[in-house]
């Protein structure tokens, strides 16, 4: 099917970059378990090495089963392109590689998941680029972060654990006026809550292993680029607008315009970085995507019924989802994803940490696990496991304090996930 603005978001969904396989007429998409593709000959096999012809040579670059997730993922954000790889982590990564270099940097959000945390303020130093944390509500402390050596500005759409919502059009401004790129994860809103593409954003990242894929069955990762972001303007992104030397010396940008960041990050990320997504793991997200709008508006309400029920209970202190009236950030859902604040969010139980360790032991639909996004419905004790690697102060900022525990509202009955939590507060509080 050739994609394109005449269609609504649930058939892109379901059809966005697939079509019968045209080998075998089997109409829905085939993993291509396949490690590498047979040329037609060699004059086949070097425009294909030159990027002069489009198609597969080796699963590690490119995959057909992938690349038909590529392109739904990026339809559904209305980007130019995308690549898969094989976490969200790794998505991070290959977000930053053909931006950065030794010396530079890239400012950050402090509300960001807490592996994401780690990532930054640790392992990136590794390569020798630097990450500066700011909060993203503070807009005058986002513009002094950025210096002569700022390549991008990193945040969460809806930011994990507390479910806040970030002013991304506001961050896109700051973005713009610096000349660099707002990156946006949008794991915890899915293009289908929230659209950071028309809201500024130059790139997408995307952890699959969460709602997209919604059933939790795989790990992967997705960058889509907008396509409007000019590399060349000038002189901070050289390999994406100069001659670069990891690919024979081919200009990026001025070759293939929109499409030079995703082509540089299959021809150079993938190809140097090997953090591939499988064909299997793609197939599991593409069937996940065929339902993604219908299962985000059963968990943004359910969400909604729970996060109101707990702000009323006595053995709960607080509750954090965007989607109460009481929330700080509540106004912030119309304009930054107006079909609802999304299904994650954290509370704060009376009795502090041992409480919540009560809490999480004492459920019973709930699964204690370090995921989210999963039909099912999870909770887990940031604090004390996706946050633990966190200074107490980090884990503050990133709304998981050891009094909080984080919630993933799944799509079953509301009333037997509230039922459920009534007996575990009341254990928790015993
Ligand atoms: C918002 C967010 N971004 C990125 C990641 C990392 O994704 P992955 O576990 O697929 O590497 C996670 C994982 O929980 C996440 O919640």
């Amino acid at each position: 099917m050739t994609d394109g603005p005449k269609y609504g978001f649930d058939t892109l969904q379901i059809h966005a970059g697939a079509r019968p396989d045209p080998a075998t007429g089997a109409r829905q998409t085939p993993i291509y378990q396949s490690t590498a593709f047979v040329f037609r000959d060699a004059e086949h096999a070097a425009a294909l090495f030159n990027l002069q012809e489009v198609g597969y040579i080796y699963s590690r670059l490119t995959n057909p089963t992938v690349a038909v997730l590529q392109e739904r993922i990026a339809t559904l954000e209305g980007g130019a392109g995308a690549v898969c790889c094989s976490s969200g982590h790794a998505a991070q990564i290959m977000a930053l590689f053909p931006l950065m270099a030794p010396g530079l940097n890239v400012v950050v959000s402090t509300r960001l998941y807490g592996g994401s945390v780690t990532q930054f303020s640790q392992t990136i130093k590794r390569f020798g680029w630097e990450a500066t944390f700011v909060d993203f509500d503070d807009l005058d402390a986002v513009k002094a972060a950025i210096d002569d050596n700022t390549r991008a500005v990193f945040c969460e759409a809806i930011a994990n654990p507390g479910g806040y919502i970030t002013d991304l059009d506001a961050i896109a401004a700051i973005a713009d006026a610096a000349e660099i790129p707002m990156i946006v994860d949008n794991t915890s809103a899915t293009p289908y809550l929230c659209r950071p593409i028309e809201h500024g954003a130059t790139l997408v990242v995307h952890s699959t292993t969460k709602y997209l894929t919604g059933n939790g069955t795989v790990t992967g990762g997705c960058v889509v680029d907008s396509g409007t972001f000019d590399w060349s303007a000038n002189d901070k992104f050289p390999s994406l607008s100069q001659p670069e030397p990891a690919y024979h010396g081919l200009k990026f940008h001025e070759t293939f315009g929109p499409l030079a960041f995703t082509f540089h990050g299959i021809a150079i990320g993938l190809r140097d970085l090997g953090m591939t997504m499988n064909p299997q793991a793609a197939h599991y997200t593409l069937m996940g995507t065929e339902t993604l709008s219908l299962r985000m508006d059963r968990h943004v309400e359910n969400a909604i019924k729970i996060a109101e029920w707990l702000e009323k209970d006595d053995r709960v202190d607080y509750v954090t989802y965007a989607g109460l009236k009481s929330s700080p950030y509540y106004d912030r859902v119309a304009k930054i994803c107006p079909r609802g604040a999304g299904g994650l969010f954290t509370f704060a139980v009376k009795g502090g940490y041992d409480a919540c360790v009560k809490l999480v032991n004492a459920l019973e639909i709930f699964s204690h696990v370090a995921n989210l996004g999963d039909a099912r419905s999870l909770i887990i004790h940031s604090a004390s496991t996706t946050h633990r690697q966190l200074t107490a102060e980090q884990q503050r900022a990133a709304g998981a304090a050891p009094e909080v525990v984080r919630v993933s509202i799944g799509i079953e009955d509301a009333d037997d996930l509230i039922a459920d939590l009534d007996q575990a507060l009341s254990k928790a509080a015993s």
